[in-house]
């Protein structure tokens, strides 16, 4: 489970979020979703421990995030950052190798280089694995970071925005990939999301935020109806619910 108790973010006495009280419980996917600016990725590296609260305290899988010495939470927890994805000459399996740190400390076991390949075809990244980070796409190297984060085989998995710079295909095998590794290998994934679609067909809950706040958590299908994404996201929308599971209409 992820706990989050009382949690606030400020910047220059200005609150972006909070106060955050929300439990989400471990195991499936949860997508966090909201407009641009909602707070999202700042709930979401609170949690990592890139970001310090400002108030509150937040507990990943039992352990206090602000206390638990950094080695012990990154064999608990990974995230993937929405930015600042670093483009260096590193080939996709070393970054992939980054993922293992925190069991290594750099020098790789054979076990460390079972788990970066078994991470890479995860991903499909064979046929990349020898093949620079500079010369790969946008897609395929975000492919490259998510395989990262898996071999950092935690049991919570952050990923803030993972489909970005994905076509649909790829975005839709990530979303196939990331339900294996939830239902298969158990994992507890959260994941921010834009496309309100695709946390619909794919995630197992739904928290959204809107100016700082959490103000929905449900189901995809308490999530998906008209007056819930009018007051998330301040757009008109139709759901059509004919379906295995409800689809968002933006045009009418
Ligand atoms: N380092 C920062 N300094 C000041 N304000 C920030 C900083 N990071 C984020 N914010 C503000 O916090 C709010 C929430 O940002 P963010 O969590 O990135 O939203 P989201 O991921 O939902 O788009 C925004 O208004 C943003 O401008
Ligand atoms: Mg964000």
């Amino acid at each position: 489970m992820i706990s989050f108790t009382d949690v606030t973010k400020t910047y220059d006495g200005h609150r972006v979020l909070g106060p955050v009280n929300l439990e989400i419980p471990a195991g499936g996917i949860t997508a966090l979703v909201g407009p641009n600016g909602a707070g999202k990725s700042t709930l979401l590296t609170i949690a990592g421990r890139l970001a310090d609260a400002t108030t509150g305290s937040t507990t990943v899988g039992g352990l206090d995030v602000a206390k638990t010495p950094s080695r012990d939470l990154a064999r608990t927890v990974s995230i993937l950052r929405q930015e600042n994805h670093f483009i260096t000459r590193l080939t996709v399996r070393e970054l992939v190798g980054f993922g293992r740190f925190p069991y290594s400390q750099g020098r790789l076991t054979p076990a460390d280089r079972a788990a970066v390949e078994e991470a890479m075809s995860f991903l499909g990244l064979e046929a990349l694995a020898d093949r620079q980070l500079d010369e790969l796409s946008g897609g395929q190297r975000q492919r490259a970071y998510v395989a990262m984060v898996l071999a950092q085989d935690t049991d919570y998995l952050l990923l803030d925005e993972p489909l970005n710079n994905l076509d649909v295909k790829h975005a839709v095998a990530m979303m196939q990939q990331l339900r294996r590794a939830a239902d298969e290998l158990g994992k507890t994934i959260i994941i921010v999301l834009h496309d309100v679609n695709f946390a619909s067909a794919y995630a197992d809950r739904i928290v959204a935020l809107r100016g700082g706040e959490v103000v929905h958590v449900g189901t995809p299908s308490e999530f998906m109806t008209p007056s819930v994404l009018h007051d998330v996201f301040d757009t008109e929308m139709d759901v059509r619910s004919d379906g295995p599971y409800p689809l968002a209409v933006y045009f009418r």
